[in-house]
């Protein structure tokens, strides 16, 4: 069993906690927060250890490895401190919104012998992971388009704008990385254009945007192009199509049940798109642990690595580039 801390009690942690307790690799420890109520909470919920620092947790003898579910602007720090404590760490997208501080970490890790994982959790969707089985098969022949289309049920608050560090850092993030692991093949070229047509105000407040779409080039030819919304109105919607030389893959949304309604004024009446990503994305969030945990188990590589939070960061802020020249960014 692999004694487990989880850093942070918010959203994510919530999430992360309660995979933990039901993994059967590991053991969940110790929930820790500053904020102590939301530690407690949580730590009452799902029975384990509750604490308000993290650098005394990382330290303990009894935990082997430590997952990172902080807000953004903590986790180099939380994740240099555990590996030199030589935790094995799960850390939370994005590594850093500051890339010469992501590409620091990444050297201070080069000579660390401990995992490091990063947690780009759709990678781990079942649909995702059968998509990625398909083309190592060769079900499809060569790659040559990925199209994938991700929109939010609604705005995030004020507050998550403000320290998101922009739709394409924090949203488009995830989209770069399932480019980059559907493509097979690094982009070399980002055509980005961006709007405000769902909270003009908000968005402008914070030299953000909430409408963006990306198109990207591999330097063999294969393309992506890439949408996002953060509102489309029906709810969360996340599909994502692969076109090869022998076929097609297409991922659709999910639903809470395969019920269809039929009526004199509507047929193929559908349940309503799985809203938010914890629900869509439940599975998911399993799956990643489990294959952290198999990883640190087995000594094997991790599946998933700070370089690749590092080139997905890269990616978003070349498209950001693109945005703001209006012109082509080579990667
Ligand atoms: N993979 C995903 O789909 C996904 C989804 C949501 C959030 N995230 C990422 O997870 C991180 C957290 O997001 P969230 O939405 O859970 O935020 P949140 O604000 O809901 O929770 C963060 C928690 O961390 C606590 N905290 C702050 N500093 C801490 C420290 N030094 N040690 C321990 N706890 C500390 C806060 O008190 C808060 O309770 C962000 O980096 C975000 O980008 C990823």
């Amino acid at each position: 069993m692999i004694r487990t801390a989880v850093l942070g009690a918010g959203r994510i942690g919530q999430v992360h906690a309660s995979a933990v307790a039901a993994s059967r690799l590991a053991q969940l420890v110790v929930v820790v927060d500053p904020f102590e109520e939301a530690a407690k909470s949580l730590a009452e919920r799902i029975g384990c250890e509750a604490a308000t620092d993290p650098l005394e947790v990382i330290a303990r003898d009894d935990i082997d490895a430590v997952i990172i579910g902080t807000p953004t602007d903590t986790h180099v720090h939380l994740m240099l401190k555990a590996v030199e404590a030589g935790k094995a760490v799960l850390c939370e997208k994005p590594v850093d919104l500051d890339i010469a501080k992501v590409d620091e970490a990444l050297r201070q890790l080069e000579d660390k012998d401990v995992p490091v994982m990063l947690a780009f959790n759709r990678r781990f969707d079942p649909s995702a992971a059968a998509m990625r089985q398909a083309i190592d098969a060769g079900e499809i022949g060569d790659v040559h388009q990925v199209v994938i289309t991700s929109r939010d049920p609604g705005m995030p608050p004020e507050g998550y704008v403000q320290a998101s560090g922009g739709i394409f850092r924090d949203m488009t993030i995830h989209d770069f990385d399932m480019a980059r692991w559907l493509l097979g093949e690094e982009p070399t070229e980002v055509l980005a254009t961006a709007s405000r047509l769902v909270s003009p105000d908000l968005v402008e407040k914070y030299d953000d945007y909430d409408t963006v779409m990306v198109v990207m080039r591999t330097a063999s030819g294969k393309q992506c192009h890439i949408n996002n919304s953060r509102k489309a109105v029906y709810g969360y919607d996340q599909r994502m199509e692969v076109f090869g030389s022998n076929g097609m893959l297409l991922n659709d949304n999910l639903r809470p049940s395969t019920l269809r309604r039929y009526n004199q004024d509507q047929t193929e009446v559908h349940d309503p798109l799985l809203n938010f990503f914890l629900e869509r994305y439940d599975d998911a969030f399993r799956a990643e642990l489990e294959a952290f945990f198999g990883a640190v188990g087995s000594g094997k590589p991790v599946p998933v690595t700070p370089y690749d939070g590092r080139q997905a960061l890269h990616l978003a802020n070349c498209a950001l580039e693109s945005v703001r020249t209006g012109k082509v960014v080579k990667v």
